[in-house]
């Protein structure tokens, strides 16, 4: 685990100022790059020691087969696993005679940080040779947003205090030697070496790769280029042999002198284009990035960030752990999705094998929300991507026997890739997450386009999926059988909340979006008869409710399941998944991850103010956040029913997620949902933001240790501003056209807000909210403590 405040609190950073080996991998994920179609982990640039070298490109994977003990019919019978793809980063040193490692001589000083105003991850270094000479090195790594096949090195060496004979070795690696990553011999064989080199040109200073996966077909091309400056006297040679490709620079540099290498390199893929075409597409990225050269990739950053910050910064007073959170969350958010462009966002973005690279529901309801209302368009690509997967889905519908469209729980390219049912196809909710982010893109952006030719047809065949996975029963109620909602713990039950309700707006917001396009609907076969069925199942849709205790069972007859242990539970059996059992947490009160409190967020219309309060306490009993989704809804739900401390504690268990290392598990990767989850948990949480049925509502209030939070959200192409003080609130218009007018709900109250004039609302005095909600034995979140003293922001 990382230590509790391993980096300092800066606003704007993460900085590191000290390396340690032992939470080497931990910081490759914090420390990694991307833009959503290129990632690079925060390898050192000399590439060991490592924790788990990695380099992604979106969707480039390779096919490992899902070994089965008992198969059965409808397993899916081959898996997808994200590669790591030949490798740019690399730049050895020799310093005289000595490698730079920082394992040996001395390293006098080393410091990294990442920024996420310019896009960049820099490291400054001293280091002394055994021999005792000593070297400085200045390293800028970034991964370009505004050139999406391009990540650039600018690499600068100095000799201290004496003359010293440097080497500069710059590489292309493919089929880097990997940690183990699976016990199964079969798997390892498969991802031990998966790229096949194909081809392979070089000249003085450049040098380019293309390979080949072996099963799954694809090919990749990556190249580097390098402009250098150095002492007059300064070689420069590139040779390729095997897998790698290298270019080296020799020098001898007099004291305070410097060599100064830039690397650009570019990547591209594709499951159809020739190699030739592959070889142009990235020398042509190649190129265009000499064009920008070094100063102008980092210039088109840094205004691409100013223009994303300006939109999307929220700003948090009083709690300043929370501001860096938020925004390394947001800024991770981001660069996972950003230049996706028709590729998914997967749960890890591109910073870490971890999940094999796969996407999941993760996507629609946690990463979707925040860039919905962040930035609008990388939520239609993400959702062109779902639409180009729908005949794979259907497919998939159709061997399960059911009718429309069922989407992957798991996949990279669109195949269901879960192994395990109960955990997997079973957990159909995603199909109505997925009609879920088309509804409210559509509902924020007023894309009627989009709706049109893209959103229709999910929304449409979705909604089949529902209508024929579903049956009315002998009093014509809806009921939905046998599926896994969210909380993992509990799976193959009958009537799970969540899914109901959000397969309820799902068949509405189908209907009515057949109403809006009638002749693209009659293309699709929807009828009235089809239209009228799926609202006459929404109708009908069935919620369990335990009238005895006054609450929600989040499945049928949940409340009746025997009371899992708590008290004799060790700390140590925490995940529960790992030390018990799957059929004893199924029959049993324990709740991996918010389910009814998530029904509670997404449908809250569905609820009564008094329902969910019983309903919060509830669950709080029983759930163990054995998943790192959880914590973000309770903060949301802990805020609306006026826990407003416990909702803190919530949001910085959600924020810090990675940068404390809270499950133990970020070296795999950074988990993006609980990212984006602390933006929902402080927007919709202590923001009281909802967008149910299209509207836009507010219900600010703010804990004890806050006193502002300001937030903006995109709206119809205006920006609504949020400013949010203990006893008041103010909403703004900006960017907006002269007669641009946005109308919400503020506590329950119609309030418009215009260009023209801000409007100020007071916030109403929060009613008792009643006892203190318990957690199981163990589990409350950590409290937030007073603040940390701040660094100074040393931009
Ligand atoms: C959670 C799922 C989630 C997956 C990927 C699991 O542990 O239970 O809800 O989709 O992780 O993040």
């Amino acid at each position: 685990m990382i230590r509790e405040r391993a980096y300092p609190v800066e606003p704007w950073h993460v900085r590191e100022t000290r390396l340690d080996l032992e939470v080497l991998a931990q910081a490759e994920s914090v420390f990694a790059l991307g833009n959503g179609h290129i990632g690079l982990r925060g390898n050192l640039d000399e590439g060991e020691p490592h924790g788990i070298p990695g380099t992604y490109l979106n969707s480039f994977y390779e096919l490992r087969p899902l070994p089965y003990a008992e198969a059965g019919y409808g397993f899916p019978e081959s898996g997808q696993t994200v590669v790591n793809v030949t490798n740019g980063k690399p730049i050895r040193l020799l310093v005289d005679d000595e490698p730079f490692d920082v394992r040996y001589g001395e390293l006098v000083s080393h410091t990294r940080v990442l920024d996420f105003r310019a896009g960049t991850l820099d490291r400054q270094l001293e280091w002394k040779t055994p021999a005792g000479r000593r070297v400085r090195v200045h390293s800028t790594r970034l991964v370009s947003f505004t050139q999406r096949a391009v990540a650039a090195i600018r690499y600068e060496v100095e000799a201290v205090d004496e003359p010293l004979r440097l080497i500069v070795q710059s590489e292309l690696v493919a089929n880097e030697a990997l940690p183990a990553q699976s016990k199964d011999p079969r798997v390892a064989a498969v991802l031990t070496k998966p790229l096949e080199i194909e081809e392979r040109l070089f000249d003085d200073t450049r040098a380019q790769l293309i390979a080949r996966t072996k099963r799954s077909g694809l090919r990749l091309g990556a190249a580097m280029g390098h402009e250098i400056d150095g002492p007059a006297k300064t070689d420069v040679s590139t040779e390729s042999h095997g897998d790698w490709a290298r270019t080296t620079i020799a020098c001898v540099l007099q004291p305070g002198e410097k060599l100064t290498m830039v690397k650009l390199l570019s990547y591209g893929w594709s499951s159809r284009r020739s190699l030739p075409a592959i070889r142009d597409q990235v020398s042509g990225a190649l190129a265009a990035a000499k064009f920008s050269g070094w100063e102008g990739l980092c210039r088109e950053q840094r205004e691409y960030l100013d223009k994303f910050w300006d939109a999307a910064d929220v700003r948090v007073e009083g709690d300043q752990e929370v501001q860096q959170a938020v925004r390394f969350g947001l800024f991770h958010v981001l660069q996972a999705g950003a230049r996706a462009e028709l590729r998914p966002i997967a749960a890890k973005g591109l910073t870490g094998p971890g999940y094999d690279g796969h996407v999941f529901w993760d996507t629609e309801m946690f990463a979707l929300p925040v860039l919905t209302y962040t930035l609008p368009k990388a939520v239609a690509s993400a959702l062109r991507w779902r639409h180009a997967t729908l005949d794979l889905a259907r497919d998939r519908a159709q061997q399960l026997g059911l009718r429309g469209a069922a989407f992957p729980w798991r996949t990279i390219r669109g195949q269901e890739c879960s192994a395990y049912w109960p955990a997997g196809t079973a957990a159909f909710h995603i199909n109505a997450d997925i009609a879920d982010a088309v509804r409210r893109y559509v509902a924020a952006t007023g894309d009627d386009d989009f709706e049109r030719d893209i959103g229709l047809e999910i929304l449409v065949e979705t909604a089949r999926l529902w209508r024929s996975l579903g049956h009315h029963d002998r009093h014509g109620r809806f009921h939905i059988d046998g599926v896994t909602g969210p909380d993992e713990y509990t799976a193959i039950k009958d009537d799970n909340v969540y899914t109901n309700l959000m397969a309820q707006r799902n068949l509405i917001a189908a209907a009515d979006a057949v109403n809006r396009h009638t002749e693209r609907a009659w293309r699709l076969g929807v009828d009235d008869e089809e239209t009228a069925a799926w609202r006459g199942a929404a109708a009908a849709m069935h919620l369990p409710y335990d009238d005895e205790l006054g609450v929600h069972p989040q499945v049928e007859g949940f409340t009746r399941y025997q009371e899992w242990d708590f008290p004799g539970t060790p700390t140590e059996h925490y995940p529960l998944l790992l030390n018990y059992p799957y059929f004893d947490l199924y029959r049993k009160q324990v709740i991996k991850q918010a389910d009814l409190v998530l029904a509670m967020h997404w449908r809250g219309d569905a609820f009564t103010d008094e329902q969910k309060a019983r309903n919060f306490a509830y669950y709080e009993r029983r759930t163990v956040r054995d998943s790192s989704l959880s914590a973000c809804t309770q903060a949301v739900i802990a805020a609306e029913v006026g826990h407003l401390e416990l909702a803190h504690d919530y949001l910085g268990e959600a924020a810090l997620m990675d940068l404390h290392d809270i499950h133990d598990n970020t070296r795999e990767g950074l988990h993006i949902a609980a990212l984006a989850g602390a933006w929902l948990a402080l927007v919709a949480g202590f923001g009281g933001m909802r967008d149910h049925d299209g509207e836009l509502s507010f219900a600010p209030r703010l804990p004890g240790r806050i006193n502002r939070l300001e937030f903006s959200l995109m709206w119809h192409g205006h920006r609504l501003r949020v400013d949010v003080r203990s006893n008041e609130v103010t909403y703004s218009l900006r960017n907006g056209a002269e007669d641009a007018r946005v109308g919400l709900r503020h506590h329950g109250e119609d309030v418009v807000v215009t260009c023209a004039e801000d409007v100020t609302m007071p916030i109403p005095l929060l009613r008792s909210p009643g006892s203190q909600p318990r957690q199981p034995a163990g589990r409350a979140p950590v409290r937030r403590l007073p603040a940390p003293p701040e660094t100074p922001n040393q931009a």
